[in-house]
Formats: C-alpha cells, structure tokens, sequence
C-alpha cells in the first residue's frame, strides 16, 4: 500500500519565506510529474493562503497579473510543463478557488466547480471549510498560522501523490 497520510512543518519568518515555499511546493509538482491535485488552504484572513497560492502559480511558469478570486470565486490559469516521461509538453489548467464568500450550494454548480475538481487540473482553493461536503479529499492540506516570528505552516497530505510531494519537498529541502 502506497503511503498517504504525511506531515511537514516550515517556519517562514517573512513573506519571502512563504513565497519561496511556495516555489518549492511547485517544483516538487513539476519533478513529481502531477497533472491534476487538489490543495487546500487553511488559516484567517491575511494567513498568507493567497501568497502561497501566487508563489505556487508563478513557479509552474504564471507570468500574468494573479488577482485574489474573492469575487468571482474562481481564477483560471494555463500552464505548460516540460515532462520527461511524455518526452514533451503538458498542458495543464490551474484553477486558484477563494469560497470565503461562498455560502449557496447551488453556487457550486453555476461557478463549474464541479467540473474543475475534475482530478486533472492543479485546484488550489482557499477557505474550503466553507464547502466541507462538496469539496473532495485533498491531495495537500496547507494551515497556515501566524506567530510572532512570522507564520507557522504545516502540509499534510491526503493521498498517495500528496505524499510523493511532500518527500520530494523533504527532499528538496536537504539538498540545499
Ligand atoms: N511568513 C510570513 N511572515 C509575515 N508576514 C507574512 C508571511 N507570509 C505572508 N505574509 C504577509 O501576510 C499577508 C498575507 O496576505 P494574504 O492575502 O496572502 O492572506 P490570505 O490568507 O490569502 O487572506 P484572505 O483569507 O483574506 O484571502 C501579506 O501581507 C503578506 O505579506
Ligand atoms: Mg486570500
């Protein structure tokens, strides 16, 4: 049985630090090859769920203005990745979901989030305690704590690719 449940915890001091995380976070993406993921992201207003989510865009190759989907729910991306095991080219969508305003079912369907939890597009979405039913396991569970050296960031994942990700960021991290 391939592991699922792992944990990691970062101390980031200052917004750099969350921002170079979250570029880590998109290389381990990048290096383990993962078309499509669900991450959530916990933690209050102005945590630093969007910093990540931005750094994490911005390190799969996003060179465009990346606005905070408050409003409209959901912001769409395309990425394009190099893979190796295809010996080409990947097209992805990423899709950087905000449910804080999110409180009628029904928004669920007009918003096409159903269909962009699809398994095969990078969802990072903010604030999914707000649809704990509609929402499916995360591959990756972010809370992100603020502190008084900064904030308290702990990954945890849920499914066997979460986990591939999380040693690959382990890993990373000794190789520096
Ligand atoms: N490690 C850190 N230490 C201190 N400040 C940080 C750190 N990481 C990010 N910040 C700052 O915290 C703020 C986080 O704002 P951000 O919009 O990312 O929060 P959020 O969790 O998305 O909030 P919301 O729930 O309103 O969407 C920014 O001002 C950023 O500069
Ligand atoms: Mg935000």
């Amino acid at each position: 049985m391939p592991e699922t449940r792992l944990t990691l915890h970062r101390h980031c001091t200052d917004e750099a630090s969350t921002i170079e995380l979250g570029a880590a976070l998109a290389q381990a993406m990048v290096r383990c090859e993962l078309p499509g993921l669900l991450i959530t992201l916990r933690g209050d207003l102005g945590a630093g769920k969007t910093t990540l989510v931005r750094a994490i865009l911005r390190g799969l190759g996003v060179t465009g203005r990346i606005k905070s989907p408050s409003y409209a729910l959901v912001e769409p991306y395309a990425i394009e990745r190099k893979s190796l095991k295809l010996k080409g080219t990947l097209q992805t969508n990423a899709y950087h979901i905000d449910l804080y305003r999110f409180s009628d079912p029904n928004e669920w369907d007009d918003a096409g989030l159903r269909e962009l939890l699809d398994g095969r597009s990078l969802c990072l979405v903010e604030w999914p305690e707000r649809a704990p039913a509609l929402l499916p396991q995360a591959d990756l569970d972010i809370t992100l704590n603020p502190s008084p050296q900064g904030r308290e960031i702990d990954l945890q994942s849920g499914s066997p690719v979460g986990a591939a990700m999380l040693h690959q960021l382990a890993s990373a991290a000794t190789d520096v």
